[in-house]
């Protein structure tokens, strides 16, 4: 088994019948939801999925989830999601896979939200290893970038085949180079502070586990 599939089978053993279940974004949160998607065939559980992407949402209905709007069903029992740094205090970047307003909405609703990554992820401070995804209105997106440059980041339009990659909300992403950041909380607020910042990818304090799966099993992180 992959270090994905072991950190996403460890998550579904969380998956009870009759759950509302987020149904996160990324590669090793598609391997959950194919996973639930095997629980709802092998053992007829009733689950209901609320997607954080498109993706999800389609993969969702493929494997056989029930998928339903977070609007109809606003109390999310369990979200189970991918992350891009994990610290040591179980704060996270998210938002490389671009889904991180989607995804920050339903974790806001989940009960508990589970983390499923391989040790890759793990660093000691955020910003150590990735940069830091903004969503920002296309709208003077250039006026944006300088006002989060004054922060002392980095920020880059994120591209893809040559032309601004655009999120299921119809928005452009800056991933901000930042040297380290200290203080996830306060930089989470201030950034949003900024006019034409949507959301940004910093998650403080909204995980319960993380399931980090390395050669030597999973550790769950708490
Ligand atoms: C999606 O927007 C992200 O928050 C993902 O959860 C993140 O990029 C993790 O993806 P992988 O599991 O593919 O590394």
């Amino acid at each position: 088994m992959d270090l994905k599939e072991l950190a996403a089978a460890e998550a579904v053993k969380y998956v009870e019948d009759g759950m509302v279940v987020g149904l996160g974004s990324g590669s090793t949160a598609s391997i959950a939801i194919r996973l639930i998607g095997d629980k709802v065939k092998g053992e007829g559980l009733e689950i209901l999925g609320v997607p954080t992407s498109t993706a999800s949402d389609l993969l969702g209905r493929a494997v056989g989830i029930k998928v339903v709007d977070l609007d109809d069903h606003p109390t999310v029992d369990l979200t189970i999601d991918g992350a891009d740094e994990v610290d040591p205090k179980l704060n996270l970047i998210k938002g490389l896979g671009g889904a991180l307003v989607r995804e920050k909405i339903v974790a806001a609703a989940s009960s508990v939200v589970i983390i499923v990554a391989d040790d890759s992820k793990l660093v000691d401070y955020l910003g150590q290893k990735a940069p830091l995804p903004v969503e920002v209105v296309r709208f003077s997106h250039k006026t944006t970038t300088r006002r989060l440059s004054a922060l002392g980041c980095r920020p880059v339009l994120r591209m893809v085949d040559n032309a601004p990659f655009t999120t299921d909300n119809g928005n452009y992403i800056l991933d901000c180079r930042f040297a380290r950041i200290d203080g996830p909380a306060a930089m989470e607020s201030t950034i949003n502070n900024i006019p034409g910042v949507v959301d940004n990818g910093l998650f403080v304090g909204r995980a319960n586990k993380a399931m980090i799966a390395s050669k030597n099993g999973v550790r769950i992180m708490e």
